[in-house]
Parts: C-alpha cells; sequence; structure tokens
C-alpha cells in the first residue's frame, strides 16, 4: 500500500484500519474463526448472529456456491448469545474494539432480553441487531414489516443507550427506502447494513431435476455477484435518506477491491465480505484491501472520504 493512503473508517467512535470486516455469517460461529479475522487483514470481524440459545440450524445441504454466488439456509447456527458476548467483551478488554456482536432473536422478546443485557455487561462495542434472516421455518423477515420496526425501536430506544446497527433486508421500491428511513431517522442509530441475501431465492439442477439444497424445500437467501446491483442500490437510496449520522455498511456481491469501491462510492462507510469470504477464505482481505489501494492510488484518492458517496449522476 502506499504511504499515503488511508484506509481508515469510524462508525461511532469506533476506528477500523480498513473498512472490509467480513459479513455475519461467515467465518466467525467460533472463536477460533474470529481469532483467524482479527489477525487477518481484515478491518476488524463480526460475530455469527446470536439467538439467546445455541442452535444447530437448520438440516443440510444448506449451503450451496454457484457460478454466480450462493444459495443459503443456514438457519442462524450458533453457540448462543452469551459466548459470543463474552467473546466481544474479552477483546474490548485487550483495546481491540473493531468487533460487531450481532443478534437475531427468533422474537421481539428474545431481542430485547439480549439488547438489555448488553445494555448491563460491560461491552460498549458496535452491536448489530439482525432483522432480515430469511432462513428460519415460520418467522418472517421483521425488515418487511415496517410498523414492527418501528415499534421495536421505539421500545429498544426506551433502554438502550449502545451503538446499535441494524441489519436490512434488500428493498425494491423506492417507496420502501422513503417510508423506512423516516422511521430510522427517529432513532439514535449508529448505522444500517445493507443488504443480507435476497430471501427465499431458488436455485434447480436442471441434469437432477432437483433444489440445491434441503430447508424450506429448497428455498434459500442468494447471495454474491447475483446481488451486487441490489446491494448497490440500497447502500445509494439509504445514504441518499438517512440522516449523515446513521451510517451504513455496504454488503452484497464483494469480491474485489473495485467492488469495495462502488460500495463506499455509493456511500458506504464499511463494507462486509460473505459468499467471497466463503469460497476464498481469510486471506481475501489481503486480495482486497490491496487491489482498493491500487484503485485508490491510480485515482489519485488518499482517504475513503475523497470518493465516499460521491456517485454522479447523468
Ligand atoms: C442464516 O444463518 O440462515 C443466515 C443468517 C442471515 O441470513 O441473517
Amino acid at each position: 500500500m502506499s504511504p499515503k493512503l488511508n484506509l481508515q473508517t469510524t462508525i461511532a467512535g469506533i476506528d477500523f484500519r480498513n473498512p472490509i470486516l467480513n459479513a455475519a455469517g461467515v467465518w466467525c460461529q467460533s472463536t477460533a474463526e474470529l481469532d483467524t479475522l482479527l489477525t487477518s487483514s481484515a478491518g476488524g470481524a463480526v460475530t455469527k448472529s446470536a439467538t439467546v440459545k445455541s442452535r444447530l440450524g437448520n438440516a443440510t445441504p444448506r449451503l450451496k456456491s454457484l457460478p454466480l454466488g450462493s444459495i443459503n439456509s443456514m438457519g442462524l447456527p450458533n453457540y448462543g448469545f452469551q459466548y459470543y458476548l463474552d467473546y466481544v467483551t474479552k477483546q474490548q478488554a485487550t483495546d481491540q474494539h473493531n468487533l460487531i456482536l450481532s443478534i437475531a432473536g427468533l422474537s421481539v422478546a428474545d431481542n430485547l432480553t439480549m439488547l438489555r443485557q448488553i445494555q448491563s455487561s460491560d461491552y460498549t462495542g458496535l452491536v448489530e441487531l439482525n432483522l432480515s434472516c430469511p432462513n428460519v421455518a415460520g418467522k418472517s423477515q421483521v425488515g418487511y414489516d415496517f410498523a414492527a420496526v418501528a415499534d421495536l425501536l421505539a421500545t429498544i430506544f426506551t433502554f438502550f443507550d449502545g451503538k446499535l446497527g441494524l441489519k436490512l433486508p434488500p428493498y425494491f421500491d423506492l417507496h420502501q427506502f422513503d417510508e423506512l428511513s423516516a422511521i430510522l431517522n427517529q432513532y439514535p442509530l449508529a448505522y444500517i447494513n445493507a443488504i443480507n441475501s435476497i430471501g427465499n431465492g431458488l436455485i434447480v439442477d436442471p441434469l437432477t431435476e432437483s433444489v440445491v439444497i434441503k430447508p424450506k424445500g429448497g428455498f434459500g437467501g442468494i447471495g454474491g455477484n447475483y446481488v451486487k446491483p441490489t446491494a448497490l442500490a440500497n447502500v445509494r437510496a439509504f445514504r441518499l435518506r438517512l440522516n449523515p449520522t446513521i451510517k451504513i455498511i455496504g454488503t452484497g456481491g464483494i469480491s474485489s477491491g473495485q467492488d469495495v469501491f462502488e460500495h463506499i462510492l455509493c456511500g458506504a462507510d464499511l463494507v462486509q465480505i460473505g459468499t467471497a469470504l466463503g469460497t476464498e477464505g481469510p486471506a481475501i482481505f489481503e486480495r482486497v484491501t490491496n487491489e482498493l489501494s491500487d484503485l485508490m492510488a491510480a485515482k489519485g484518492y488518499q482517504n475513503l472520504a475523497d470518493f465516499r458517496g460521491k456517485l454522479k449522476t447523468l
């Protein structure tokens, strides 16, 4: 990296030396995986979305790599909330602050329980409330129910004063961005993360005339290259509508420095890699960081702020 380049970015006072993290769910279920991320070239790490109690997740096969991305229906396999809260708290005690604790309660009550426990714990870092997992049978994605999101935030901010972000599903109609932004702008959110996978896609294998994953009759979240245009549109649409104090994490279709550049150009403060991390492993962070640095150097940019959100329109 050229000595003049600075990839540093900040969310709610938490500094990240570069803006590229894993996406919740990939390489972050165990503390060993999280340790690997923290010693890689990643800018930090987000934990697997935790439920109150540990879960084995859905039946296998539940993840399939595809030529243009992936389909998954993992079903939130995780070691339980306390396991991840202990990990991030321990890291914080050693001055490692570039972590995000992700939670995905199976009910409103579960989410409030976990947030109350965080509020009364020593952990003061970023928390990502996942409102968008499409893979638990019988549970719909809260992020598509705006009245429920409004109620939830109203309750949360009666007692929670930590650094809260929301992981959102992809939206497809401009009125959705208008309506949801009007709700989100009422609260001191640290950030939103756009997007989770495109939920309930279906991949068909014509040879076997079958679906490719077992849970939910083959329906699952689509990630990777398939979703990049939708992810960029969500980052851009929210950046144009949200208060500048609400930062944006761009997730979806990132496998190169150019992809990171495009997300930041649309307004992302930080980005996360899911599908491509799953196939390439943590070495991807060094490659993508170098590619981003080379691209910035070629364009004469020294900081992310030089081009963040500066997408031109015709
Ligand atoms: C899963 O565990 O099913 C994936 C998590 C998510 O999509 O939020």
